[in-house]
């Protein structure tokens, strides 16, 4: 580890002296603590991120739609048969992406530890277990769960899985592993400091999977134990169809290796990002940059052009998931409001960047991708917000008509 000399030189460099201005009343387990998350910080490249344009500019770019293969079109069964092989081969893996913090929920542990009110109280993670083990009846196998958490969320999820005996699942097949974080910014570009011992860091979003598969061994896992494809999915749907046959033959069958599912939006509206290609290459806009005109666009029989929603649910084959993972992705900034340490040693609520990977920026990566589509009601129960829409309480509706729970 570097000495307090050699940080305080690099800190002097990029102007980030602030960050050891309380280092004097730290103790020495703090001090140690501090120079360390200091240390992990590339300065060059926050600059970077700080400086560079994260606005999508379309008259730039060739914007073109995706045709989706739509469930109820298809012959269901034949598909199933081909992937159901391939299921029980051990050729699939599930991801669930669990590393972002639940703060728009309210909830204040873990997105997957949020307990729901179904026949008994169970939990978004156990709710996956389940799925997990009705596979194991239906495939004859036990399929690989991994599970992404972040450093802020790590220790509380694995407790939370032993506390649960892992749901019954076994728990050889339940593999966490860590995604990255990057230090907040403030107006000025400035490291934001959420107290006079620690730097305010956040998860790098969930485009950071793919560092972290690399980083963390889960692709070298992937290979040892012969699986082909990785479905990706978000924690916070709990209709999330993953587990499913159908995809991993359509990507056979098509000779593509990216398959995301989606639904028709039911309007221009809705915080969903939309399939499309940019410049022949297949992409997400993500809602938060989507563009009025590219939202509302309808071909002649009035259907939105851009209508198909990317819901968090992609299907990754592993050889192209050994392409990403050689690619520095894109980030996006997000501006929000932090409580975070002033220079006067106050702490005071602050506008902040914070920087974040998106998953589908990998695509780019691909030459093509499919776009399955599903029905919305079957396939989509997700959790972001503690009121209003998309709360617990409108997933748990959905999840008990789709079971046809009481
Ligand atoms: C996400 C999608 C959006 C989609 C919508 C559907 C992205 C970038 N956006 O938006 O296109 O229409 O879901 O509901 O995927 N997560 C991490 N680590 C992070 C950040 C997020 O694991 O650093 C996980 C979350 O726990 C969640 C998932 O990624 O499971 C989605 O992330 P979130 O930031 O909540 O995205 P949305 O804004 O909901």
């Amino acid at each position: 580890m570097k000495s307090y000399d050699e940080i305080l030189e690099i800190l002097k460099k990029y102007n980030q002296e602030h960050l050891v201005k309380y280092y004097d009343e730290l103790s020495d387990e703090e001090k140690e603590e501090l120079l360390s998350q200091i240390e992990r910080i590339d300065f060059e490249y926050m600059n970077e991120l700080f400086n560079a344009n994260h606005e999508f500019d379309m008259k730039e770019n060739k914007i073109s739609s995706v045709p989706a293969i739509e469930k109820k079109k298809i012959d269901l069964s034949y598909y199933e048969e081909i992937g159901a092989e391939k299921i029980r081969n051990g050729e699939l893996a599930i991801c669930s992406m669990a590393g972002g913090q639940g703060t728009r929920l309210g909830h204040s542990g873990p997105k997957g530890t949020l307990m729901l009110d179904l026949d008994k109280p169970t939990s978004i993670f156990e709710t996956i277990a389940i799925k997990l083990k009705d596979a194991q009846q239906k495939y004859g196998v036990l399929i690989y769960w991994y599970v992404m958490t972040s450093e802020q969320n790590d220790e509380e999820t694995q407790k939370f899985f032993i506390q649960n005996n892992f749901f019954g699942y076994d728990k050889e097949h339940i593999i966490f592993f860590k995604q990255g974080e990057l230090p907040l910014l403030d107006a000025n570009g400035k490291v934001v400091l959420k107290d006079k011992a620690n730097v305010f860091m956040a998860p790098d979003g969930n485009g950071g999977i793919f560092n972290a598969l690399n980083n963390r061994g889960i692709i070298k896992h992937m290979k040892v134990n012969g699986i082909q494809t990785l479905a990706i999915g978000n924690v916070d749907n709990i209709l999330i169809p993953m587990i499913d046959a159908v995809p991993l033959a359509i990507m056979e069958e098509k000779g593509i290796k990216l398959l995301s599912r989606s639904f028709m939006k039911p309007s221009p509206e809705g915080k969903w990002g939309v399939f499309c290609k940019v410049n022949g290459k297949p992409r997400v806009i993500e809602y938060t940059e989507t563009p009025r005109e590219l939202l509302e666009a309808r071909n002649e029989e009035g259907e939105l052009i851009y209508g198909d929603a990317h819901y968090g649910c992609n299907y990754f084959g592993i050889d192209l998931l050994e392409k990403i993972v050689t690619e520095k992705l894109p980030m996006h900034s997000a501006s929000k409001k932090n409580t975070g340490l002033m220079e006067n040693g106050e702490l005071v609520e602050m506008q902040t960047f914070k920087y974040e990977a998106f998953i589908f920026d990998g695509y780019s990566m691909s030459d093509d991708i499919i776009v399955y589509r599903g029905e919305k009601d079957e396939e989509f129960a997700p959790i972001k917000n503690k009121e209003g829409e998309e709360t617990a309480e409108s997933a748990v509706a959905l999840y008990k008509a789709f079971y046809k729970m009481k």
